[in-house]
């Protein structure tokens, strides 16, 4: 696994983290945000709908009451997944609500991975996000570095 540290002091350093990652991503690629409410989860996932070259990434917003947005019309069509308001026992979800992450062709980011039952496996890529001062987050973004050597060649250029 490798690990990279990444501190962001502004909203628009996480956004651009989240473009890197957009950029190099292929299809089937998970990416779960995990992080307190308000952490940077939609931002960074905003920032990824960006690198894939959606045009409007700004429509990107919190699936507050839906669980799940799909957006189509970038490289590959990101499904966004937002679990805060289920529980990992709610049968909802296994009543095809997690059958977005399941898409070859797709790439899937998802908010409050903590709420997915254990037999969806691990992500691809987990970006963990905390709070430090007011507007700094410090992400943590994993992956196997063999699968993303390029990914991680922009990362660390960015550090
Ligand atoms: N360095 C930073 N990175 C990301 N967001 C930041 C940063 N500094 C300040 N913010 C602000 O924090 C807020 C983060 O909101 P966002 O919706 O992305 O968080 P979230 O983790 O998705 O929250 P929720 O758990 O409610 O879904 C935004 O208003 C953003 O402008
Ligand atoms: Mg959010």
């Amino acid at each position: 696994m490798c690990i990279v540290d990444l501190w962001c002091a502004e909203t628009q350093d996480t956004e651009r983290v989240g473009e890197i990652l957009g950029r190099h991503v292929f299809a089937g690629t998970r990416i779960d945000c995990q992080g307190e409410l308000g952490a940077g989860k939609t931002t960074f996932a905003r920032g990824v709908l960006r690198g894939l070259g959606h045009p409007d990434p700004r429509e990107l917003a919190s699936p507050t009451y839906a669980l799940h947005h799909c957006y189509e019309g970038g490289r590959l069509r990101m499904n966004h997944l937002d679990l805060y308001r289920i529980e990992s026992t709610d049968p909802l979800l296994r009543q095809g609500v997690l059958d977005p992450l399941m898409e070859a062709d797709s790439v899937a980011l998802v908010e409050w991975p903590e709420r997915l039952p254990s037999e969806s496996g691990p992500p691809t890529i987990s970006v963990e996000m905390a709070h430090a001062v007011t507007t700094g987050r410090r992400l943590r973004v994993t992956f196997l570095p063999e699968v993303h050597r390029e990914l991680l060649d922009e990362l660390i250029r960015r550090t």
